[in-house]
């Protein structure tokens, strides 16, 4: 057991009381409450170019990657995560049957900083699949190739496929990445239309097919809620629409939408609302806007019997902001945003990632003398699937707080309360002038009347961080999920249970969150 100076620095924090929030949470599922979750709902998309920095090889695995997937899988009966490895890069790929190296990447700062222009895979790039163990794949293809070779090119990229990556570990494969923006990206011409984009994407997927017609697919992977070019109308509603026969050999299996609720040109911040008004993290509101285009997009497919997912998501667009992305606020954020997410049954999320990422939940090797590292939003994803856990049937339920600062949600196990989870997300952060004075930090009372007479208590587990802008020192439940302690393997370094509580005598318990923290309630 490694201890360090966490817990002796929350000692001398003070609380200063502040509001008090009462929560009304039903003892069973209330009809707002989810369908059942995926034990795989919290899964990741990996971007193409640096899979081989987050999982390695035969002979040298990540096993940083491997022990930090792990450790989350284990929270929910160890069943497989689901790695979409694509993104931008996907599409600038070129297979090279005789190449020894695994990828090598052409890097020209003038086109971008964060990813590479294109890359050229060998046959030993499959062996990042299978370097880590008990996850499954999403294959990402390059559609924007069009050159002479494009059909070779992804046939022979389907082919390894199959080939190095175990069938029970293939789940899918993707043709394309954000084709919505190929007449704006400069990639096909501007006259470009949405049903050229349908006609090019069967081609290719019957190309690619195998003779007993065994492949499925994940589509359309559409960047935007709606474009307008001069010549077409790309759209995620309209292109299942009868009109474009998109899915007129039925191998979509899934569909997949993309979303950012904000972008690096919209300066935004963890909850000061900027000029432009936009790209508040730490917000409930805000989140529960920016879900209603994927709440009507969910509601399309489920209605069509079709499973709808966020193939590619996180917090800002353009691999994120620094300190916004890259501090304890945005772990919030994940929590808040997959959960609610989780509530209106979209059935999966895969939270992007890349090496060096501002909103990556790891650096998974070493970068110009930084890394590998946990970052805060990992502790994000360590909150959600341990209040996800291991039932196979839990239904989550957001307790509306009608707040842009306090949110909260239910799960249910066999129709039963099992566990709350509750968000403080009022930004706090320890003046830096404190010194060696006590510390005092705003505290908000909850309330929790459940009227259930059969819980004898709660136990209280903390996600907690020195201040809403922390980079480091945070842990869950008294863990700490750190690089340096065991290669990302749970250490603990403070108490796992910051109280146990007990209902008064009309049913009601009492817990106090501190400003920029998250408590989950298990109940017993
Ligand atoms: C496997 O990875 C190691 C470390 O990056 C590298 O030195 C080696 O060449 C790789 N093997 C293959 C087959 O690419
Ligand atoms: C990558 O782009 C460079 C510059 O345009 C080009 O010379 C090279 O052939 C490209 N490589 C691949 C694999 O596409
Ligand atoms: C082929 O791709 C290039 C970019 O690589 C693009 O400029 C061109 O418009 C494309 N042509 C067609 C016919 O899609
Ligand atoms: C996008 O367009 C479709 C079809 O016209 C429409 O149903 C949908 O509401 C639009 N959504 C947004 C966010 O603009
Ligand atoms: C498909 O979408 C377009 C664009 O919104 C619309 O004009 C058209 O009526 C739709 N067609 C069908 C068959 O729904
Ligand atoms: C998210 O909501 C904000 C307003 O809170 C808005 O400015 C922004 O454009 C939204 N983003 C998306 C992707 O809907
Ligand atoms: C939270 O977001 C909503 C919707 O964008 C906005 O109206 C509200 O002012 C924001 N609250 C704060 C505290 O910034
Ligand atoms: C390392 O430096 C490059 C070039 O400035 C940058 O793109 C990348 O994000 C940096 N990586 C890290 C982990 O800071
Ligand atoms: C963070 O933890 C380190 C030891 O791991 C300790 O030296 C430092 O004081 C802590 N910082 C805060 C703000 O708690």
């Amino acid at each position: 057991m490694v201890r360090t100076s966490v817990t002796t620095a929350v000692a001398t924090l003070s609380l200063v009381f502040g509001e008090t929030v009462r929560l009304n949470v039903a003892r069973a599922p209330p009809a707002s409450s989810s369908p059942p979750i995926s034990l795989d709902f919290q899964s990741f998309s990996i971007e193409t170019a640096f899979l081989v920095d987050f999982q390695g090889n035969k002979s040298h695995p990540n096993r940083f990657t491997n022990n930090l997937l792990a450790n989350l899988r284990a929270f929910n009966g160890d069943v497989p995560q689901i790695l979409r490895i694509g993104g931008n890069t996907q599409d600038h790929v070129t297979y090279v049957p005789d190449q020894k190296e695994q990828i090598i990447d052409f890097w020209d700062p003038s086109y971008n900083s964060d990813q590479p222009r294109n890359s050229s895979v060998g046959p030993s790039f499959w062996e990042a699949f299978t370097a880590i163990e008990g996850t499954k794949y999403i294959v990402g293809l390059n559609f924007y190739k069009n050159d002479s070779t494009y059909l070779e090119n992804l046939r022979g990229q389907v082919s390894e496929s199959l080939k190095q990556i175990p069938s029970d570990r293939l789940h899918l494969f993707e043709i394309g990445n954000e084709n919505d923006y190929g007449a704006l990206s400069g990639f096909r011409p501007p006259t470009w239309t949405q049903q050229d984009w349908v006609e090019e994407w069967i081609e290719r997927a019957r190309h690619i097919q195998t003779r007993d017609k065994s492949l499925r697919f994940y589509a359309p992977s559409a960047c935007c809620y709606n474009i307008t070019t001069p010549y077409s109308f790309f759209s995620p509603w309209t292109i299942w629409n009868s009109t474009f026969g998109y899915d007129r050999d039925g191998w979509i299996a899934e569909v997949s939408q993309h979303g950012y609720v904000s972008g690096t040109s919209q300066n935004p911040t963890l909850q000061v609302l900027s000029d432009e008004g936009a790209g508040t993290l730490m917000n409930h509101t805000s989140v529960v806007i920016n879900g209603t285009v994927h709440q009507s997009l969910c509601k399309l497919h489920h209605d069509a019997g079709r499973i709808y997912t966020l193939g590619e998501t996180n917090s800002v667009s353009g691999q994120g902001a620094f300190g916004v992305s890259n501090v304890f606020g945005s772990a919030l954020f994940i929590v808040d945003y997959e959960l609610y997410y989780a509530s209106f049954g979209v059935n999966r999320m895969h939270m992007h990632q890349g090496t060096g990422y501002r909103y990556g939940a790891w650096l998974p090797i070493a970068q110009n003398g930084t890394g590998p590292s946990t970052n805060p939003p990992y502790y994000g994803h360590v909150m959600v699937s341990k209040f996800i856990g291991s039932h196979p049937k839990t239904k989550i339920n957001n307790i509306d707080l009608n707040s842009d600062f306090y949110s909260a949600y239910a799960a249910y196990e066999n129709g039963r309360l099992a566990r709350i989870v509750i968000l403080n997300l009022h930004e706090w952060s320890p003046a830096s002038s404190a010194g060696a004075e006590a510390v005092k930090v705003p505290t908000t009372t909850f309330t929790i009347s459940t009227g259930d007479r059969g819980i004898e208590y709660a136990t209280v587990e903390l996600m907690t961080a020195p201040g809403a802008l922390s980079e480091t020192n945070i842990t869950v439940a008294g863990l700490s999920y750190d690089y340096h302690l065991a290669e990302g393997k749970p250490v603990r370094v403070a108490k796992q249970y910051e109280s146990v509580l007990r209902p008064n005598r009309k049913g009601d318990i009492t817990v106090q969150v501190r400003h920029s923290q998250a408590v989950l309630l298990t109940f017993k």
